[in-house]
């Protein structure tokens, strides 16, 4: 049994076998052999909204011969403040393997330590480790080795997007350049422990040039909201847009992890012309995600 709780934790061998099993899985689909949750319910246990997770999770847990059970953190007693630990203990003795959409990484880990069955982080506002596996996928489909290459991150340097793409660097040996405005930088704490080839700057024009990725996330992560006027106000201009396409490689990817706010992090022109990348990411959150819960159940 494994979890997937933070690609910080997450040991390179595993990650890269992840990768090579999510090639099989997208290949193979709708004629693999293997089944490894036949007979198991698999619970998403989700207090923030999702469209991608939610789908790619529910179709893989079916696809993989298990049933998929969506549990709104609202509907259940944890929205009435029952304890992590006790709805864990629950869980763990009804379901074969959790999703957890939520707030604090320390939930996800708690639950994982008082389940006792797989558990895996659909997104905490720490890490958001299966959209980075996708992203990864991604561009090793269509670009080979991310070794050595160049990813550029424009936007908000420090939420859960850029955090689980710092921790892949330095397992993946790529570089990662992080565009932000000084409030939304990373901390030095954090890059110190990742190691790796990262650089931070507030010069977007630096971080695009010459390089084989152009990256964005949202301006206003889920549960950032009240902070909605600042931000907008501190991150306007570090956009992905054609002028800074023309700084890249001319066959960069341009990428993002979905919802896009057209205008801000991206403009319209050119998320409609890096479409078949970026939804072909969203796809791959289904093929990674299987990989994932094959490891994470064996
Ligand atoms: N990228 C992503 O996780 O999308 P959802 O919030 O729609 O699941
Ligand atoms: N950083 C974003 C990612 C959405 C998939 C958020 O946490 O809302």
């Amino acid at each position: 049994m494994n979890h997937l709780l933070k690609l910080e934790n997450l040991p390179s061998a595993d990650l890269e076998k992840i990768l090579r099993d999510t090639a099989v899985f997208k290949r193979d689909r709708g004629q693999h052999p293997a089944q490894p949750l036949a007979g198991q319910t698999w619970a998403l246990m989700f207090s923030k909204q999702s469209t991608r997770t939610r789908l790619s999770f529910e179709v893989g847990i079916r696809e993989l011969g298990g049933q998929p059970m969506f549990l709104s953190a609202v509907d259940i007693q944890l929205g009435r403040g029952e304890p992590i630990k006790d709805t864990a203990r629950v869980m763990g003795r009804m379901v074969h393997g959790a999703v957890i959409r939520t707030f604090a990484q320390h939930d996800v880990e708690q639950f994982a330590e008082f389940s006792k069955i797989p558990t895996i982080n659909a997104l905490t506002d720490d890490e958001h480790p299966c959209q980075i596996l996708a992203d990864i996928f991604t561009f090793q489909e269509k670009r080979g080795s991310i070794k050595g290459k160049t990813v550029a991150f424009i936007g908000d340097g420090a939420c859960n997007v850029a955090n689980s793409w710092i921790w892949a660097a330095g397992k993946l040996g790529f570089s990662l350049r992080i565009a932000a405005p000084e409030k939304f930088q990373p901390s030095a704490e954090l890059l110190k422990r990742a190691g790796g080839n990262i650089s931070v700057t507030s010069n977007i024009q630096a971080a695009a040039q010459g390089a084989d990725v152009l990256y964005t996330d949202v301006w206003i992560s889920m549960g950032k909201e009240a902070e909605t006027k600042e931000r907008i106000q501190t991150l306007t201009g570090y956009q992905i847009n054609a002028a800074l396409v023309k700084l890249a490689k001319p066959d960069a990817l341009v990428m993002h992890c979905l919802p896009a706010y057209r205008g801000k992090e991206i403009d319209e022109e050119t998320l409609e012309a890096h479409a078949d990348t970026i939804f072909e990411e969203a796809e791959n959150r289904l093929h990674v995600q299987k990989a994932i819960m094959n490891w994470a159940a064996s």
